[in-house]
């Protein structure tokens, strides 16, 4: 018969070459088990007198212990050596060229953006930026827009709020590009103050705009581009003509229609608004409203310290998505910001 040293030790050699958590199981079956070896040492201690048996059974458990805690160190042990065989079998290298790489495409609006940005590059425009978060201020104080204006209400425009959800008048989304003429014309006048005239402005700034506004030809979120031309002498008959020939150029159609409806901007006097005809599918001689425009009122112009008397202007603020909608054919313009590759796809 074994003394209890060697069944620990043989117990500890036995946990030792298990190789995994199946072999380990049945070698604690054969020392712990129902009718494993401690388990057969437990057994016999009913039959001895009392004083022995109790200094036996201290002895038999202390090896039980001691037992015990080999196996579940063993079982650490294992558990831990197949988690790294695991690691090292999953391992990827995230440094590895992808597979199968297809180029990506620009966004039909971004094209039309880029394509509105070379063709008035090309007669003379400057490109300009602005904040999309803008002050009450220049979104419509500076542009002549009265305090009881309906785009000043709550419900039309997104105005921002303070961490603890106070709103902040004074701060919000700009709802169109114009604020960018104000802006654009202070940091002209202040450049230019030193020379007896003042050279032309002509600019255009494209971004996104928002308003409190959603349905298949409308999105919170849209695009414009502004337009601006200051100088002496630029008329009404100017606008019509830039940007007839911008549209003609665009679409690649010389015989694109397009008509000017008399219309009302608070920063603009005589204003107008653009329409362009829908030439495909369902929605053929459809118009739509492509832009806002009209000749700079002498206020906003006053405003920035330019003398209306000497110098006029036109501006326009045009609708990127919109083009885009009528360059392609298409005609929901939330498939535009819905990211499904389906439609991308088919631009790039
Ligand atoms: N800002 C106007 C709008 O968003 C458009 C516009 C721009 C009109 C410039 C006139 C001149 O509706």
């Amino acid at each position: 018969m074994q003394t209890l040293d060697q069944i620990v030790a043989a117990a500890h050699a036995a946990f030792a070459t298990a190789i995994d958590a199946d072999a380990l199981e049945q070698a604690k079956a054969r020392y712990l088990g129902k009718s494993g070896l401690i388990t057969e040492q437990l057994k016999t201690l009913g039959a001895l007198p009392p004083e022995e048996k109790k200094q036996r059974g201290a002895e038999v458990n202390q090896a039980k212990t001691t037992i015990e805690t080999a196996l579940a160190s063993r079982r650490d042990e294992l558990k831990r050596a197949a988690l790294a065989a695991r690691l090292a079998e999953e391992a990827l290298d995230v440094t590895l060229p992808g597979r199968g790489q297809t180029p990506g495409g620009l966004h039909p609006v971004t094209r039309t953006l880029e394509r509105i940005e070379e063709l008035f590059r090309s007669i003379g425009f400057a490109v300009a930026d602005g904040p999309e978060i803008e002050t009450d201020f220049y979104n419509f104080t500076a542009l002549n827009t009265p305090e009881n204006h309906p785009a000043r209400s709550m419900h039309d425009t997104f105005y921002l709020a303070d961490d603890s959800g106070q709103p902040l008048e004074d701060i919000l989304l700009r709802t169109h590009t114009s604020p960018i003429q104000a802006r654009y014309m202070e940091a002209h006048v202040a450049a230019t103050r030193h020379l007896p005239t003042m050279p032309e402005i002509r600019v255009i700034a494209p971004g996104r705009v928002y308003r409190v506004d959603s349905d298949a030809t409308h999105s919170p979120m849209f695009h414009q581009v502004e337009g601006l031309w200051v100088g002496e002498e630029v008329s009404f008959a100017d606008l019509k003509g830039v940007i007839a020939d911008f549209l003609r150029r665009f679409f690649e159609s010389e015989d694109l229609k397009v008509r000017f409806r008399p219309s009302f901007f608070p920063f603009t006097e005589p204003s107008a608004e653009i329409d362009v005809a829908f030439m495909h599918g369902a929605l053929t001689g459809r118009w739509l409203e492509i832009a806002g425009c009209g000749m700079v009122h002498p206020n906003v112009l006053a405003h920035v310290g330019i003398d209306p008397e000497r110098y006029t202007g036109f501006a326009f603020g045009m609708g990127p998505d919109r083009l885009t909608m009528l360059r392609y054919g298409i005609n929901d313009l939330r498939l535009f910001f819905d990211g499904d590759l389906r439609f991308l796809r088919q631009f790039s």
